[in-house]
């Protein structure tokens, strides 16, 4: 249908005949001249309708000229020349095509939005069409395709072998809900959508593959955010006879490689490693975004011999913590101000921030200064090293909560004031806790997946230790993200089922869950790990958007529907009779 491509259309053809088919992105009719600019999925065209020089004709192609529409689909054959005002903000700036023919394969209606508007993200997600033809999506999209293709050429060239695992399957525990699949053809049993390959993996490994990737689709019952959808695709990957570092480096070079080839960016020769402890004491995250320089101080000591009492209880509580946050330059922050992020903390958990401002002619301003002797508050702001200007926000309570909420408040200053510095900031988070008590349920769950090996000589030692072991797991982090997350595994299957056990699933229900697993593990495993990266949070720093749905071409809501097709949908009663299911009334 045509020669070449819009967008690519340049100076190297002038004087040439071209064909080109695509969009009018906007068509301008300037009497018995008119300018179309034409698009595809390369780019940009101006194409122009004009009277012949030679015989004042072409009356026919003028008038379909004028006749174009908004993103009418457009066949276009011209002469290629240079053109008089340069533009250089397009590829093809320096020419245009004088048109020779114009034929309108398809008329669009008037549109729901136009492309130069953004309409909110409900009516881009209805007509996801529309939206994905903007030159901002086909970016996005195609930075996306370059991010898969550089990780499968770096694989192939390394001997990994590219192997499906079933998306009907059995659950498989990433501490998600299951999507579950009626069997039509045994009544009343279900089949669960993989929230990973992780088991398949392993067992590739016991059957001797050493090393497998796939770019795998998950699906995860869980609330959706920016960063989380209900079906996100993983480059999923595992590694037989490996220990931490194999697969820590290969796949740190694997990252350093796909950001060189599809940002022409170069990540530092070494990620730094910090273990979960560190992260969450000097940053209050087990992700912490490393260009944002504010690191928290612990003043649990420093406040001991107070009369604040919330302040006292937490720096008295083992499990407690009291730290100090300095922002500096803070002290601008209004009262309105401070109780924005006093509401932002609460969200995560805070029932207060306690500040105090220093302000340019070094007047302390803070409603916990009462509590404290002169001489005990001075030692206090010097040990966080407030200057004039600054502002310090405390946080005071159980530590993990305390971390949570300071955390929140670290990324939001960084954020309001322009502490987050440019470029990439890298990281492996390692040595998280084996497990993690649960309130709720009364027994402890697993911190990564409950195949994740713990950093023990011995089943009697994780026992003794359950409280305070921590995994052999790992976490790679890029700029405040977490984008993998992976572990050695456990391969022997008296290991295994001793971590069942400390998780409370008992032995008739691991058997029940499990048992192809812990019977594969008895045939001579061999020690393997491996990491699954979060492909769709890959591409979204890449293409340098908020959001994974920019760089999923038909993502959910974040009250999990489609909008486009309407999924998900009511299932005629004879078709749900089929699968042996009968929809209970809602509640
Ligand atoms: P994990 O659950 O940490 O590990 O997932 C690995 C990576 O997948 C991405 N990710 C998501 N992306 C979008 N939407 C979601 N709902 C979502 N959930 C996770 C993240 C995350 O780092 N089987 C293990 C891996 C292993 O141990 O090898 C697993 O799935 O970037
Ligand atoms: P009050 O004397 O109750 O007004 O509290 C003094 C300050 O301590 C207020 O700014 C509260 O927001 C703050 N505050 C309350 N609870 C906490 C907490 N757990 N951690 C830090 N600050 C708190």
């Amino acid at each position: 249908m045509r020669t070449h491509f819009c967008g690519l259309v340049d100076e190297a053809l002038i004087g040439q005949t071209v064909t080109l088919c695509g969009w009018a992105d906007v068509a301008r009719d300037l009497g018995g001249l008119c300018f179309i600019d034409l698009r595809d999925h390369e780019g940009i065209v101006q194409i122009v309708a004009e009277p012949d020089a030679a015989t004042a004709g072409n009356a026919e192609v003028i008038a379909a000229a004028a006749a174009v529409g908004y993103e009418d689909c457009l066949r276009i054959t011209g002469v290629v020349r240079a053109r008089h005002a340069v533009n250089d903000k397009i590829r093809t700036g320096k020419v245009e095509v004088v048109a020779t023919k114009i034929e309108l394969l398809n008329k669009a209606e008037p549109l729901p939005f136009h492309a130069h508007e953004n309409p909110g993200e409900d009516i881009r997600l209805k007509y996801r069409y529309l939206d994905l033809r903007t030159p901002a999506m086909q970016r996005k999209m195609r930075t996306r395709t370059r991010l898969v293709s550089a990780l499968r050429h770096y694989l192939d060239a390394r001997g990994f072998q590219d192997i499906e695992t079933p998306i009907l399957t059995k659950a498989t525990p990433e501490g998600a809900r299951d999507f579950l699949v009626p069997a039509r053809m045994h009544p009343g049993e279900f089949y669960a959508l993989p929230q990973s390959p992780q088991l398949f993996k392993q067992i590739l490994m016991m059957a001797g593959f050493d090393r497998y990737y796939q770019i795998a689709r998950c699906f995860r019952d869980e609330a959706l955010r920016a960063d989380r959808q209900l079906e996100f695709t993983q480059l999923d990957m595992e590694f037989a006879w490996v220990a931490e570092r194999d697969v820590q480096d290969l796949t740190e070079d694997m990252i350093r490689h796909v950001f060189r080839e599809v940002m022409d960016v170069e990540l530092a020769a070494q990620f730094p490693r910090m273990t979960y402890a560190e992260a969450m004491r000097r940053y209050g995250s087990d992700k912490p975004d490393l260009r944002i320089a504010l690191e928290f101080v612990d003043v649990a000591e420093l406040v001991k011999g107070c009369e604040f009492k919330v302040f006292t209880d937490a720096a008295d509580d083992a499990d407690g913590r009291v730290v100090a946050l300095r922002i500096p330059g803070g002290a601008s922050l209004s009262r309105k101000q401070i109780d924005e992020y006093a509401a932002h903390a609460a969200k995560y958990g805070a029932k207060g921030v306690a500040y105090v401002k220093l302000d340019e002619a070094g007047a302390i301003n803070s409603p916990i200064a009462k509590f404290f002797s002169e001489d005990a508050f001075k030692a206090l702001l010097e040990a966080i090293g407030l200057q004039n200007g600054d502002i310090a926000f405390f946080g005071a309570g159980k530590y993990k909560t305390v971390s949570d909420f300071m955390g929140a408040l670290r990324l939001k200053a960084g954020k309001d004031f322009n502490l987050v510095a440019d470029g990439w900031a890298p990281l492996w988070v390692t040595d998280f806790p084996m497990f993690e008590w649960d309130e709720e349920e009364g027994r402890y769950v697993a911190l990564h997946h409950p195949f994740t090996a713990p950093a023990v000589d011995s089943i009697e030692d994780l026992r003794a230790n359950a409280k305070t072991a921590v995994s052999r797991g790992y976490d790679m982090v890029l700029n405040g993200n977490e984008i993998g997350g992976g572990s050695i595994r456990i391969h022997n299957s008296a290991m295994q089922s001793a971590v069942f056990e400390l998780l409370g699933i008992g032995a008739e229900e691991a058997a029940g869950k499990f048992g192809f697993l812990l019977d594969a593990l008895k045939y001579g495993a061999p020690p393997h790990g491996g990491i699954a990266f979060g492909i769709d949070r890959i591409a979204a720093l890449m293409a340098g958007s908020e959001s994974i749905r920019d760089v999923i071409a038909f993502p959910k809501t974040t009250t999990a529907q489609c909008l486009m097709t309407d999924a998900p949908s009511p299932i005629p009663d004879a078709q749900l009779a089929e699968v042996h299911v009968q929809v209970r009334p809602k509640a």
